[in-house]
């Protein structure tokens, strides 16, 4: 086997508490990646980490500006070298380890209808990668937990799907919600701290996209260097405007 194939898929999760449901949720998954092939995999949680407000300073977009006009608007993903943030806290651990990872989770409970501010508040600070393009090429997926079937899972699901995609990524399946009430209707379940592992929808649908992420890792790694063994180079197109094209 070549071990240059093998992928790294990174899981994050940001919710206020530790060892819960959505931390649950995304150990499984992971767990799922590993067994699908050569996967090695690693879960972060955003509580571990000091992660301060995006200060809308846009700094980070005019350091990209200033190198695309030195390299060229055509060059993809810009050659951002690091961590390009103004604020310096555990954002940038975070930023390497996603660079250095093929395929990202994220996993983030429902906090009225949407994602708590711990998970938007880390998102907002990759803005960087939003025009550096320097995740394009990994693939990703989003989890949710919610205490109710149809309670703002959807929309959580969607705006972490989005997001993942507005920062670059490859979202390769429609990820996964679950419950962590009877039948997600309210009734908490007591015999257990990860009552989420009851909702057999949810399990599925989570071991699906866990499965999905990997695969794809895999396939995207294998294929990108089928090219370049190959010789042949693929033209990446960014959003900015190319002068003379
Ligand atoms: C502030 C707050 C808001 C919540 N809003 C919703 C909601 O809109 N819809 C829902 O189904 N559950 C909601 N929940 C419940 C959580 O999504 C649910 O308990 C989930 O299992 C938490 O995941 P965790 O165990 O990983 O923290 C909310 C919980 C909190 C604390």
């Amino acid at each position: 086997m070549n071990d240059d194939l093998n992928v790294t898929i990174l899981g994050i999760v940001g919710t206020p508490i530790k060892q819960g449901n959505c931390q649950y949720l995304l150990e499984q998954a992971l767990q799922v990646a590993e067994s699908v092939g050569p996967v090695k995999t690693e879960l972060v949680h955003l509580k571990d980490y000091r992660i301060e407000y995006c200060m809308g300073c846009e700094g980070c977009l005019r350091r990209v500006h200033k190198l695309q006009q030195k390299v060229g608007f055509d060059k993809i993903p810009v050659p951002v070298k690091g961590y390009n943030c103004s604020i310096k806290d555990d954002m940038e651990i975070l930023h390497q380890k996603m660079l250095d990872a093929d395929g990202i989770i994220l996993a983030a409970p429902v906090y009225i209808a949407s994602m708590p501010g711990q998970m938007k508040t880390f998102i907002d600070r990759c803005r960087t990668f939003v025009h550096d393009y320097r995740l394009r090429g990994k693939v990703a997926a989003a989890l949710t937990v919610g205490f109710f079937r149809n309670a703002g899972e959807d929309t959580t699901l969607q705006a972490l799907t989005l997001s993942l995609l507005a920062i670059g990524l490859s979202v390769v399946t429609f990820g996964a919600s679950a419950v962590s009430t009877r039948e997600g209707l309210g009734i908490p379940i007591r015999e257990t701290r990860f009552a989420v592992k009851e909702d057999l929808a949810g399990m599925i649908a989570m071991q699906a996209a866990a499965g999905q992420v990997a695969q794809a890792a895999l396939q995207m790694k294998a294929g990108a260097r089928a090219l370049e063994e190959a010789g042949l180079r693929i033209k990446s197109r960014g959003w900015a405007l190319v002068p003379g094209h």
